[in-house]
């Protein structure tokens, strides 16, 4: 039969359209439990993870994991990725040149696919494998992209400094200090994998293509970007803006939810509980700024979103995901809201990219079914 010919009877129906607890991969990346709010990541609990590694430790951690032989060590990815930046800072001209700077996530976007899948079709960088010039590009064009947005020139990498240090240098022209780059390595450590979510689902559907790990990283990307993924930290910053006084948080709320409104940072499709990466970027967030008014308000505001939330949707079990403290944390950090989502996918590439690894030793072509509900030719014929 040929291949998009289905009988009638023949297809089985979709249990729900967003292919609730469809098992797309078997992996040994990592492992969300949301029932017990309980995040593996490449053996570890996730906290245990963030006390254990910066994020070249994590990177190393997950492509092992994903069979990369030789296994790199921390400091052999430190050493690739400060070469991968300076690779990365001689495009950094071309990427302005092209005036995609107004978002930063979508100027990422085009900066990434400027890279070859292959290694050895970028100057200066024959050596340097593609799950490494992602990782090293990311950073150094995000930083870039800020600063051209705030018509400053951009800052020339560090290769021997931390990928998280480098990153911050870069953004603001000057060394950050010892407390931000352990939140950044904590946040970075953190996101860097987390199962069959949206973009790493995409990543595997591409590489399965054998298209490359770059065009993998870039369709990646695309699928971050969306609000109901790697898109929401900035819409809860303007919440907190919004609401703006403890006087307004229910007020605020409850018209919210009245119009139907879905409140940024709360649900989702895994966690029943509370997403474990909440408690670590909260614990962050408050290390570094020393539980300042912000980190207080937003505490309040999340009460209260909760007990919203339960009240008007018991059906449902919605808690706070990662991205509600994400955003609190970034900003603490400098970071700009339209930067977050670059930020989260510089992390995330480590764990894209293992994901790459894994699915192009299977060597699977990714092509599921779909069930066909629209007219039939034969139909219309006898009517
Ligand atoms: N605010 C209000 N209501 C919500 C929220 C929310 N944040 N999340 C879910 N609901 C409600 C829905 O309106 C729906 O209610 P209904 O049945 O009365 O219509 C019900 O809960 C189920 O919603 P679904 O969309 O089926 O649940 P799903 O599992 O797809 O939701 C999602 C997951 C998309 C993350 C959702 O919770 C959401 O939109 N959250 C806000 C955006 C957000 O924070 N995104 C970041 C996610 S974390 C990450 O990707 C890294």
């Amino acid at each position: 039969m040929a291949e998009n010919v289905t009988l009638k009877s023949e297809t089985p129906r979709v249990s729900a359209s967003g292919l609730d607890n469809v098992v797309a991969a078997e992996t040994a990346l990592s492992h969300v439990d949301g029932e017990a709010g309980r995040l593996i990541v490449a053996g570890y609990d996730v906290e245990e993870l963030v006390k254990a590694y910066d994020f070249e430790g994590a990177a190393a951690a997950l492509w092992t994991a994903a069979g990369l032989e030789p296994a790199p060590s921390e400091v052999e990815v430190k050493r690739a990725l400060g070469r991968a930046r300076e690779a990365a800072f001689a495009l950094v001209p071309g990427l302005l040149s092209l005036n995609c700077h107004e978002n930063v996530t979508e100027g990422l976007r085009t900066g990434l696919s400027m890279l070859a899948d292959d290694a050895g079709n970028e100057n200066g960088t024959g050596d340097i494998p593609a799950h490494i010039r992602a990782l090293g590009a990311a950073a150094v064009f995000t930083a870039a992209l800020v600063r051209a947005g705030d018509r400053k020139s951009p800052v020339a990498p560090d290769a021997g400094a931390g990928h998280a240090e480098d990153f911050l240098r870069m953004l603001r022209d000057e060394a950050p200090s010892a407390a931000e780059v352990k939140a950044l390595n904590a946040y970075m450590v953190t996101v860097a994998d987390h199962g069959m979510n949206a973009s790493t689902f995409t990543a595997r559907v591409i590489a399965s293509t054998r298209a490359g790990t770059i065009s993998a990283v870039v369709g990646a990307l695309c699928a971050l970007k969306g609000p109901l993924h790697g898109g929401a930290p900035g819409p809860v910053l303007d919440m907190l803006d919004e609401i703006g006084t403890s006087g307004n948080v229910e007020p605020w709320l409850q018209k919210e939810i009245a119009d139907g409104a879905r409140l940024m940072g709360f649900g989702h499709r895994v966690y029943r509980v509370r997403d474990p990466r909440a408690d670590v970027f909260n614990r962050a967030v408050t290390i570094l700024t020393n539980g300042n008014a912000r980190v207080r308000f937003a505490r309040e505001v999340e009460l209260a979103a909760l007990k919203a939330l339960r009240a008007t949707k018991p059906g449902h079990r919605i808690d706070t995901n990662m991205e509600y403290y994400t955003a609190v944390l970034l900003e603490a950090l400098g970071i700009p809201r339209d930067a977050v989502t670059s930020v989260f996918a510089m992390a995330r590439i480590a764990g894209w990219t293992a994901h790459v690894m894994e699915q192009e030793r299977v060597g699977r072509l990714i092509r599921p079914q779909s069930r066909y509900v629209g007219h039939w030719p034969e139909d219309e014929a006898a009517a």
